[in-house]
């Protein structure tokens, strides 16, 4: 019996790594650029306050969380630097599409990224599960594109539309979600503060909210002289 398990266990495992080495190809990790989008290109040193958010663009709480997040992001400018991340979450039907459509359009410049992050948050329950049951992979695919090129100019549709036939893009949104997950983070909207998770993350923050947890850090940092040495991102 022992024999028997150990040669199915020995079988598995020899299955399995002859499984692996096509995933391993068909993702390179790590990927050749940082996962996420800047929302605001500026210089950033090592005072320049990092936050990253987490956003699923057909997740109602990403949505509510967006409006006060970027009037903390305006209000403190330069001191600030946001990088948004996407974790399509799998029970949302077409949040891995709507990811990928993000990603696409992120060829024209961050810019037309978030025209369309706040395109999906204006109108997302048109995607939504319910909305979209009776409609197959094909057709989301389709209202999708329109809808991109609703968002970031119609004479993009067809950069769009080859943009879904590109597996380059497909490749991009898995990292997104890989590094999302290999954060740790499994819920949308998730925000971290210099590399650290903010306490009531999977919730909205509003505007007072964003001011009581960043206000400090600031006064924390005192009249630090800014270093000299500036490195650019983007
Ligand atoms: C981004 O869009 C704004 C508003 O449409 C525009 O003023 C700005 O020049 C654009 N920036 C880039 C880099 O395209
Ligand atoms: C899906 O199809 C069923 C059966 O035709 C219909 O009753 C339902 O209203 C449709 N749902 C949507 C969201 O279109």
């Amino acid at each position: 019996m022992q024999g028997i398990h150990l040669l199915e266990s020995v079988l598995f495992f020899l299955l399995f790594l002859n499984l692996s080495p096509g995933t391993v190809r068909s993702q390179s990790l790590p990927p050749p650029r940082y996962d996420g989008f800047v929302y605001s290109n500026h210089e950033v040193d090592s005072n320049t306050i990092m936050i990253e958010a987490f956003f699923d663009p057909v997740c109602p709480d990403s949505r509510d969380s967006w409006p006060p997040l970027k009037q903390a992001i305006e209000y403190y400018g330069s001191r600030v630097w946001l990088v948004v991340h996407l974790l399509p979450l799998p029970y949302h039907d077409n949040a891995f599409v709507a990811s990928r459509a993000l990603h696409i359009v992120n060829t024209l410049g961050t810019n037309a990224t978030f025209r369309l992050l706040e395109w999906f948050f204006k109108y997302q329950e048109k995607f939504y599960n319910a909305q979209t049951l009776n409609m197959s992979k094909v057709d989301v695919v389709n209202e999708i594109t329109k809808f991109a090129a609703e968002a970031v100019g119609n004479s993009y549709y067809c950069t769009i539309e080859s943009g879904f036939n590109d597996r380059k893009t497909d490749l991009q949104t898995r990292v997104s979600f890989k590094y999302s997950t290999s954060r740790g983070v499994y819920g949308t909207p998730s925000f971290y503060i210099n590399g650290f998770s903010l306490p009531d993350s999977g919730s909205s923050i509003d505007y007072n909210g964003w001011r009581s947890f960043i206000d400090p850090l600031i006064g924390a940092q005192g009249n630090n002289v800014k270093k000299s040495t500036h490195f650019f991102l983007r």
